[in-house]
């Protein structure tokens, strides 16, 4: 899963999908919780199974001497732990890739540290790996997390379990304790479809039943860990074998070549094969396939390739170079699992950038349709979404984009969303399914436009939006504004937050939530005000930066004049022309802008007004000269 990957830095991640794909290779996530003893475990897997290079053994012995918790024997923690200094730095960090093989087959062991940013690293863990050890301390049973990490792993596509009841030597070898647990993790993980879970348990700090079968454990008659993981027969979950080939970018190097770079994430390409693009639905043919070792007749997943097509047609960088009797869906609204990453809630109607593989586009959640509880799996109403949580909802991006569901193809139904602010990652989603209703509504243009309409009133439409604390005088501003405007023989409207929340925004309140919606629609309104030719005034506290960069994008250029009416909280607690301040002072009234709900100021508005010295008449004057100086006022 391309997106996925690139939450952490991908060069680590040599165990992506691709690699999964080839027979002998097993791509294995290891969790648990923190103390569950993972590093242990991976630690003994290499050192029993004598995959570790001597002198790294030597080293080790006099490590666990100073720093080792198992008396003068060695300690397997601190061969992993050493490989990621872990030691220094008391956690892992991202995840961290292990390469190992036994003659029967090769592993890539996927680590994921125990920390707070845990849940993005094991996302882009697990949507590597086709196996995940889940570890689990016979002392403590099954933890919240416990349950938590399977489930994600499911939602990632994991199929198959296993169970490691570890440090059962902690509780005597005992084979109740171990039936408990086990029994008790196959009931929550019968909940989540078509999982296989296989229990063993084992000490990994002592090698039960790790590459060794246990001789404290006579009862267990099932494989030692090392001999399940060569054995176990996995449906690698590259699911579709179609064609997907993303172009990561274009290659011009002269005028006589141009080839399409990227890694094939399923299916293969062979020389003179029919392909299409889904973006143009325009089909041609593979004339070469370049790669670092030479020309090639055919290519399969993970090989890195240039492609060379017979005819020279429109592809680009986020192209997904496709098979066309099974080709990808392309839409613009889905519906789609996100888990959430950040710690800034996720608003339903503000604007993220999605990246799905090498395809960038806007986008932003149309509706929560409901938060999964993991304990019990039920589906919780929710406005929006915290850190850590997983929900499902519908997305609708700016541009269609181009995709599988994700249980077809972990790596073109995988998407991460980014904030426009901070550039971080907060969450990463997983498409079900695409929504028809968009693919069943079609632009209609018109051929009076709004430039014919504008003609017409014998001006330039635009929109003023005037954003700054409740008391700051926007309307008052904006008020004085249309007089003037009207006075020119202009055709104005002016938008008022207080107004239009008597009508069409009546169902909203004061939550940051409502107000991102409440901002949405009075831009989409305004957008259709400007459409209309008209010079619209928008007076809303409008409150966040996001939603007012959205609704600059909704108009063309040059069209959006962001008003700041940059007056001090003070200056307008102590004007309270509607004793709203009193009333919030009084705490009679939550959420009140400035008080205990934010204000971001613009960062670099057309227009910063000081309302406190001057007057509303002259201001009006002010964004006048300013709309001449523009060009928007002959
Ligand atoms: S916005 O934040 O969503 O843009 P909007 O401009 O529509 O707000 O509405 C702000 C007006 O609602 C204020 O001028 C004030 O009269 C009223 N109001 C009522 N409750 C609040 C509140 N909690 N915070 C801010 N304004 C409020």
């Amino acid at each position: 899963m391309k997106a996925i990957s690139d939450l952490q830095n991908a060069a680590t991640a040599g165990a992506s999908l691709g690699l999964a794909a080839n027979r002998d290779q097993l791509c294995v996530l290891t969790c648990g919780s923190v103390d569950d003893g993972k590093s242990t475990l991976i630690g003994r897997l290499l050192l029993d199974a004598s995959l570790v290079f001597e002198d790294h053994v030597a080293a080790l012995t006099r490590d666990s001497r100073t720093h080792g918790t198992v008396a003068g024997d060695i300690d397997p923690a601190l061969l992993v732990d050493g490989l990621e200094a872990e030691r220094e730095q008391g956690i892992t960090i991202d995840v961290a890739y292990r390469y190992f093989g036994t003659p029967r087959r090769r592993f890539i062991v996927a680590d994921t540290p125990g920390h707070k940013d845990y849940t993005r690293n094991m996302v882009t863990g697990a949507s590597n790996s086709d196996l995940a050890i889940l570890l689990v301390d016979a002392g403590k049973g099954l933890l919240e997390q416990t349950r938590r990490h399977a489930y994600l792993c499911s939602l990632l596509g994991i199929r198959q379990f296993v169970l490691a009841v570890n440090k059962m030597d902690l509780v005597g070898f005992d084979e109740r304790r171990f039936n408990e647990i086990a029994e008790a993790f196959a009931q929550f993980a019968d909940r989540f479809s078509g999982c296989h879970v296989v229990a063993i348990p084992t000490s990994a700090l002592h090698g039960d039943n790790i590459v060794r079968r246990s001789v404290q454990m006579p009862w267990y008659r099932g494989l030692p860990l090392l001999e399940y993981l060569e054995s176990v027969a996995v449906d690698h979950a590259s699911g579709t074998a179609a064609l997907r080939l993303p172009v990561q970018y274009v290659n011009r190097p002269n005028a006589s070549f141009r080839g399409y770079a990227g890694t094939v994430a399923s299916g293969a390409l062979r020389q003179g094969m029919e392909i299409v693009i889904p973006r143009t639905g325009v089909r041609s043919r593979i004339a070469r396939i370049v790669t670092m070792d030479g020309e090639l007749r055919e290519a399969a997943a993970a090989a890195a390739v240039t492609v060379v097509l017979d005819d020279a047609i429109d592809v680009s960088r986020g192209d997904i170079i496709s098979s066309p009797e099974t080709p990808p869906q392309r839409a613009d609204a889905f519906a789609a699992h996100v888990i959430w990453m950040s710690e800034t809630p996720l608003l339903p109607g503000r604007s993220y950038w999605l990246k799905a593989g090498a395809q960038t586009t806007g986008a932003t959640v149309t509706e929560l349709k409901y938060r999964v509880d993991i304990e019990t799996f039920d589906h919780l109403a929710a406005k929006e979404m915290h850190l850590n949580e997983i929900a499902f909802v519908n997305l609708a991006t700016a541009e269609p984009i181009v995709f599988d569901p994700y249980d077809e193809n972990r790596d073109t139904g995988g998407f991460i969303l980014i904030d426009r602010h901070s550039n971080a990652t907060v969450a990463a989603g997983l498409i079900r399914f695409g929504l028809r209703r968009a693919a069943n509504t079609y632009f209609q243009s018109f051929e009076v436009t709004k430039t014919a309409r504008a003609r017409l009133n014998a001006q330039k439409p635009a929109l003023l939006w005037f954003t700054g604390l409740s008391g700051a005088g926007k309307s008052t501003i904006a008020d004085q504004l249309e007089k003037k405007l009207h006075a020119l023989g202009k055709h104005t409207f002016v938008l008022d937050g207080d107004n239009v929340r008597h009508g069409l925004n009546r169902d909203l309140g004061f939550t940051e939530a409502d107000r991102v919606e409440n901002i949405r629609r009075v831009a989409e309104v305004a957008k259709l005000f400007v459409e209309a030719g008209l010079i619209t005034l928008v007076s809303f506290i409008s409150p966040f930066r996001a939603e007012r960069e959205m609704a600059r994008e909704l108009v063309a250029p040059g069209e959006f004049i962001e008003v700041f009416v940059n007056t001090p909280l003070e200056t307008c607690e102590q004007r309270d022309p509607k004793g709203l301040y009193k009333k919030a002072r009084r705490g009679e009234l939550q959420n009140f802008t400035g008080l205990d709900s934010p204000y971001e100021p613009p960062e670099n508005p057309e227009l910063a007004l000081n309302a406190r010295t001057e007057s509303a008449d002259d201001l009006a004057d002010r964004i006048i000269d300013f709309m001449q100086q523009r060009g928007l006022l002959s």
